[in-house]
């Protein structure tokens, strides 16, 4: 198979490899990480214009700080470091990597020369991101220097022939003026890569592949209302139609109108073969009593599998003559892959049963999003016209309520639990809040407190309102919504929802404490 054009990010330092590669997609050209150890591999596999060598923690003295052998990749494939990338680089390529003892941390300004490839056209002072101890003195051999800062003699470099860029800022945050722009150059200007890296071509390839995979076999597929599952559902709906029978076990535990809105979009909307499993009572009783958050996740997810093997064994309708589903789809997504080891590692572990499913039900897994972010999956979604309500939606735990209803599950307790957290989405969608924020939802904690609604005094439960901001869950702000929006969301619940006479809003980052209650 031809590879398709691709700039390779190696990955000297997660957080930063995953950042540049998303620059660079919304470049529309195609980034993929790789570890230092497989660039050579990769580079042999065709279709490489260009690499990018990440930031870093580590200084390029450690001991164990991660290498590149740059023999053969030097003066035939354009290379720019960025940061830790660039002091590899100096380091070696006859340049010089010191320890001053000045270090530079956030805001800078960087001196742009005139005759700079990448910095061209840019003012003569600009804003840009630092973060580095070790600072880089003279460029490596046959490089000239292009920018320079207070701290860094060689805060920029490039050696025109050998097409070897180097920058000691980072062009891929935010807080870098004209970084995307610099990125751009290096690109187009530089490695000549042509910006066709489109959500429609994605689509297309997704299609393509899953369609050549999936033959004339039938595929299974897990919804639970979420972006991924919904968008992997979609592309492989696309590709192969009624080969395709989605499965939407409703647990009882989903959102007001959740489930609703999944059968809608999926089967009325956009014309799928839905199995739709109303498990509520099942998974009631399984939770009779069940009050630690770890024996619930437990509970649901065995039960999950029970009715999930139930089903994909018994009620598929096999009197269509077809066999039972050869795949299982699974929207695993990019940032999954890069960040449980190297993609290879990832591969491997992928290729493994889905966690729980029992040996006699082997799937090959259709993992159709397994190169894109999850912005990359939500312009996908909606180009592929799934309801915005679904492609929008924020995340939302596979245990659903259970994990938001403190103590035991009851369908009294959900009921209330359920109520409030609609206000809460209702009001916060009102705000104009809803995509900013990372989750925000209601908690139902075991206590009763005392009130008074009207004469008569009261003893219920309260809600605790919770919504915080996030990049990626591993840690969170609590969100600095207007009291006005405090207000309603309080006045609405106390009103509207029977049982509950308090409202609270919880205003711990993460850590210490975590996003969801349970
Ligand atoms: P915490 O509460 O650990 O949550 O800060 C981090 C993110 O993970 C989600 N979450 C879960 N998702 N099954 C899931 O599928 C779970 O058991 C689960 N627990 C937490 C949570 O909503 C947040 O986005």
């Amino acid at each position: 198979m031809r590879r398709r054009e691709s700039v390779l990010v190696v990955d000297f330092g997660a957080q930063y490899a995953q950042l540049i590669a998303r620059r660079i997609r919304d470049a529309k050209v195609y980034a993929e990480i790789v570890e230092p150890s497989a660039v050579r591999e990769r580079i042999r596999e065709g279709g490489v214009v260009g690499l990018v060598l990440s930031g870093g923690p580590k200084s390029v003295y450690a001991e164990d700080a991660p290498r590149l052998d740059l023999e053969g990749i030097a003066g035939e494939i354009p290379v720019l470091g960025i940061c830790y990338g660039a002091q590899l680089l100096a380091d070696a390529l006859g340049g010089e990597v010191r320890r001053t003892g000045v270090a530079e941390f956030g805001r800078t300004v960087l001196r742009a020369a005139p005759s700079s490839v990448l910095l061209k056209e840019l003012p003569p002072e600009n804003i840009v991101w630092m973060s580095h101890n070790d600072v880089i003195t003279s460029p490596p051999l046959g490089a000239t220097v292009s920018g320079s800062t207070d701290v860094s003699p060689v805060a920029a470099f490039e050696d025109e022939q050998r097409r070897i860029y180097g920058v000691q800022f980072h062009p891929e945050v935010a807080h870098t003026d004209r970084g995307e722009e610099i990125l751009k150059r290096f690109l187009f200007d530089v490695c000549g890569a042509s910006p066709s890296y489109t959500t429609v071509s994605v689509i297309d390839a997704a299609v393509e592949e899953v369609r050549s995979k999936v033959g004339s076999e039938r595929v299974l597929c897990g919804l639970s209302g979420g972006v991924d599952s919904a968008v992997a559902a979609a592309l492989v709906h696309k590709a192969v139609g009624d080969k395709l029978i989605c499965v939407f076990v409703d647990h009882g535990l989903l959102r007001k109108g959740e489930a609703e809105t999944v059968v809608r979009t999926f089967r009325e909307r956009m014309g799928m073969n839905l199995v739709e499993v109303k498990a509520a009572d099942r998974f009631l009783e399984k939770l009779k009593g069940v009050v630690d958050p770890e024996e619930k996740r437990k509970v649901i997810g065995e039960t999950f599998i029970r009715v999930f093997e139930e089903v994909a064994q018994n009620g598929l309708g096999e009197d269509e003559g077809m066999g039972a589903p050869r795949f299982l789809v699974q929207g695993t997504l990019y940032p999954d892959i890069v960040e449980s080891g190297t993609s290879k590692a990832a591969t491997i572990k992928s290729h493994h049963n889905v966690g729980g499913l029992p040996e006699s039900m082997q799937f090959e897994l259709i993992e159709p999003l397994r190169d894109l972010f999850k912005d990359e999956v939500r312009r996908i979604g909606e180009e592929l016209g799934i309801a915005e309500e679904i492609v929008w939606r924020q995340p939302f735990p596979g245990p659903g309520l259970a994990v938001r209803i403190v103590g035991e599950v009851t369908p009294e307790r959900l009921e209330i639990l359920r109520e409030a957290d609609a206000i809460v989405i209702e009001e916060i969608k009102r705000a104009g809040l809803y995509k900013e924020l990372w989750q925000s939802f209601a908690v139902l904690p075991t206590i009763k407190t005392v009130g008074v609604m009207g004469d008569e005094r009261t003893y219920a439960y309260p809600v605790i309102v919770r919504a915080v901001t996030s990049e990626d869950a591993m840690t969170a702000d609590w969100a600095r919504i207007p009291y006005e929006t405090l207000e309603r969301i309080s006045t609405r619940i106390i009103n509207e929802v029977e049982g509950v006479n308090r409202v609270a809003y919880d205003i711990s980052s993460k850590p210490p404490a975590t996003i969801e209650w349970e």
